[in-house]
């Protein structure tokens, strides 16, 4: 199978507002609201990359680092760290951005586990990963010792 860049399918600047309905009861934006966008975003990488049907298997090393409050801009980033054989993990990460300065404040990180399906919804083999840039190579490497913990536990 035939070998895909990480930047086939990475996302690097999905944008959108809070908006008052994304608020948690502190007037800050709520966490479960922030991880439905990752999620989704995660989800369209994932498809991006494997070509397949992708579900979730898991979410860790969720850090919520600093709160965003209504009308801030968020851009989400996201891409595939590495492959295994049906299951990849998709790295996330979530900055407000002030619209003046367009200075940007790193408020999440997540990594997101999916696992490709075929059509009768059996995890099914996906393309290695090809990583390019130093990042992608860094990403890559640390994501190996994750997935060893994952499994061992
Ligand atoms: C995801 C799912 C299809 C996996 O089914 P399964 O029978 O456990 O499949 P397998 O045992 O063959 O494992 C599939 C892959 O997950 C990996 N996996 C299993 N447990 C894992 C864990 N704790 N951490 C990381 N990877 C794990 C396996 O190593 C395997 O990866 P590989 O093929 O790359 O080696 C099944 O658990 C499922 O349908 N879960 C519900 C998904 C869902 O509804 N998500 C929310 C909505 S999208």
């Amino acid at each position: 199978m035939e070998g895909k860049k990480v930047s086939e399918s990475a996302v690097h600047d999905q944008t959108t507002v809070v908006f008052p309905n994304d608020l948690n009861a502190y007037g800050t934006l709520f966490g479960g609201r922030v991880l439905d966008l990752c999620d989704r975003l995660a989800g369209v990488v994932a498809k991006r990359h494997s070509g397949r049907m992708c579900v979730t298997l898991g979410i860790d090393s969720v850090r919520f680092l600093a709160p965003a409050k209504h009308g801030d801009i968020l851009v989400l980033k996201a891409s595939v760290n590495r492959v295994w054989n049906s299951s990849m993990e998709i790295g996330i990460k979530v900055f407000k951005e002030d619209f003046r300065t367009q200075e940007k404040v790193h408020i999440l990180s997540a990594y997101f586990t999916f696992v490709a399906l075929d059509d009768d919804m059996n995890p099914t083999k996906i393309p290695p990963l090809i990583p390019e840039t130093e990042d992608e190579k860094r990403r890559y490497k640390a994501a190996e010792e994750r997935h060893r913990l994952r499994l061992r536990k």
